[in-house]
């Protein structure tokens, strides 16, 4: 039978722990995915006790307390703190989600893991490498084609026409769904992946679009759409909400209608 092991420097060592300052009142354990490709040494995992009665509610504020008052090594990308760059997208208490809108009271009780999103190469601690996944979203062309002259002022819409970009418009590109889909894991240097699929869709709906039939022949491939096996994970863990699995659907739903 084939045995599988991870390389050796791949393991996951336990790391340093950092206790909480003598007097904290409410301590929480924070057990963070730790890696610096410039130290040579494997990954590990190091605990932070902090203090929540002088903390924020966000696992964000966690981080963030962390990194001023703690272990200013600690790297992770944020910036609106509010849900709308999609840039704190990591995996909080086994789940892809954003920090920034992820309250500490609802992850589970007991210690709070949290790693970087999975699957993706890491930069360092908790920033993965995004280049690939960019690129897939500039292969899509994400933004208005057209071949007529434009109007004078504006394109115009329909109030019902925009209201089909509702549930695709919000969607930030965290790509928590992608890394937490399954056929992303294995096929993701052909496999366009939910984020990207539903980005896709976003532009294929648009009525002021022209370019409807390209946009279905790039996607009419073994790889690029039908790797979706509808495994869900995508939209169970989407952070504002959206259903790419849906939208996927939809897709493939227009190229059996267009076949017909
Ligand atoms: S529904 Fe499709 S895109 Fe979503 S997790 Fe499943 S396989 Fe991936
Ligand atoms: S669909 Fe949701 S989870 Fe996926 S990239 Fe967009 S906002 Fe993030
Ligand atoms: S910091 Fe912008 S989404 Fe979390």
């Amino acid at each position: 039978m084939a045995e599988f092991a991870l390389p050796k420097n791949s393991k996951i060592q336990q790391g340093k722990r950092f206790p909480a300052k003598p007097g904290a009142k409410q301590v929480r354990e924070f057990r963070v995915y730790r890696w610096n490709p410039e130290d040579g040494a494997n990954p590990r995992i190091d605990t932070y006790e902090v203090d929540l009665a002088t903390c924020g509610p966000m696992v964000l504020d966690a981080l963030i307390k962390i990194k001023n008052e703690i272990d200013p090594t600690l790297t992770f990308r944020r910036s609106c703190r509010e849900g709308i760059c999609g840039s704190c997208a990591m995996n909080i208490d086994g789940t892809n989600t954003l920090a920034c809108t992820k309250a500490i009271e609802d992850c589970s009780k007991g210690d709070v893991p949290i790693y970087p999103l999975p699957h993706m190469s890491v930069v360092k601690d908790l920033v993965p490498d995004m280049t690939h996944f960019y690129a897939q979203y500039a292969s899509i062309k994400p933004w208005l084609r057209t071949q007529s002259a434009p109007p004078p002022k504006e394109r115009l819409q329909s109030k019902q026409d925009r209201a089909r970009l509702d549930g695709l418009y919000e969607c930030i590109l965290c790509a928590c769904c992608s890394t937490s889909c399954p056929s992303y894991w294995w096929n993701g240097d052909r496999y366009l992946g939910p984020a990207i699929l539903l980005q896709a869709y976003r532009w294929i709906v648009d009525s002021r679009d022209e370019d409807t039939g390209t946009r279905l022949d790039e996607l009419e491939d073994p790889y690029r759409l039908y790797r979706c096996h509808t495994i869900m994970n995508c939209t169970r863990t989407c952070p504002k909400g959206l259903n790419p699995a849906k939208a996927i659907a939809e897709i493939k739903k227009l190229m059996v209608e267009r076949r017909a």
